[in-house]
């Protein structure tokens, strides 16, 4: 039997496009560029399986016009990019890779905190531009991450590992849940808040996320004129989550510390505001950005693939 005729989106990393080349026929050659619609949807046409990434919005005319296409394996924990009912409605399952880069994206997320608070990219900047002249008493103060409140929206996998290590940090952390209790299965130390209570209390907010019609701008204008003057936010769930706009207006005025953003509203394009403010920390979306993550989040898309196609359910399916 000929082996199914399989789509990747962009390059992946060696050991993933070994291993799809061995199991299946690969109808392209993948770049690191995003593919054009049309490419994309004349790919998804030929394919029995695929496997896309966030950046490729896959539509409902797409799927209508994939008549083959079995499975759409989202290379990303976040599946936002894809019309999830116009898939299921065609039949096609969409599955994606939780769990393998829960810890990369915990790590990226205390990176951003730490650097913000510690003005971490800004002493780079300094000491690469030669002006630095030396130690000072009063160089470049930043604020304690030790002892502080670490607020937590949204305590999925990704919210937990983030909440894990801020022990280390000897740091209070209060989160919000979908129900107004504290789910039993959460460290009882960890305090269950309603959003506006989190946002007044935490000096650092992270979200954690997916974004939703119910998350899209969550945090806007009404809730950072909540937060702290003292007080940081941290994104590296979604940027549609937060109102950009708003959080640039709130940092400009000086109603919020600062800012640590791995995702934009548009990527990759941002407000050109936060360019010039030197109190955010900007990194081009690199939550699960290792290369073991990058790994295994292609094998799984490919385990996924190779359930489908010998008739075994997904392990990862997130349609119905
Ligand atoms: C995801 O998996 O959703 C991440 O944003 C990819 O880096």
């Amino acid at each position: 039997m000929a082996a199914p005729r399989l789509y990747i989106s962009r390059l992946l990393p060696d050991p993933v496009m070994a291993a799809a080349r061995q199991q299946y026929q690969l109808l392209n050659e993948p770049r690191d560029a995003a593919p054009a619609h049309d490419t994309l949807a004349a790919g998804l046409c030929e394919a029995d399986a695929a496997i896309c990434t966030l950046t490729d919005r896959i539509d409902a005319s797409m799927l209508a016009a994939a008549t083959r296409l079995t499975i759409l394996a989202n290379y990303a924990v976040g599946y936002n990019n894809i019309d999830l009912a116009a898939a299921s409605a065609r039949g096609i399952v969409v599955t994606n890779t939780p769990d393998v880069l829960t810890d990369s994206t915990a790590d990226l997320t205390w990176a951003l905190l730490l650097a913000v608070a510690r003005r971490v990219a800004e002493g780079d900047a300094y000491v690469r531009s030669g002006d630095w002249s030396g130690w000072a008493p009063t160089q470049m103060l930043g604020t304690d991450v030790s002892g502080k409140t670490l607020g937590i929206i949204g305590m999925g996998r990704i919210g937990q590992a983030v909440a894990q290590r801020a022990t280390g940090f000897n740091m209070r952390v209060c989160y919000t849940s979908r129900t107004p209790r504290s789910p039993d299965w959460l460290p009882s130390q960890w305090e269950v808040r309603s959003l506006p209570d989190l946002l007044k209390e935490a000096d650092f907010v992270s979200l954690h996320v997916p974004l939703t019609p119910d998350t899209h701008h969550l945090i806007g204008a009404r809730q950072l004129a909540l937060m702290k003057p003292t007080a940081f936010l941290i994104n590296t769930s979604r940027g549609p989550v937060v109102e950009e706009s708003a959080l640039v207006d709130a940092l400009l005025q000086r109603r919020l510390a600062g800012a640590g953003l791995d995702v934009f509203e548009q990527e990759p394009l941002f407000h050109p505001s936060l360019r010039e403010l030197r109190q955010v920390v900007l990194l081009p979306h690199l939550g699960s950005a290792t290369l073991a993550t990058r790994v295994r989040m292609g094998m799984i898309c490919l385990e996924n693939i190779a359930a489908i196609c010998a008739g075994r359910a997904a392990p990862n399916q997130v349609n119905q």
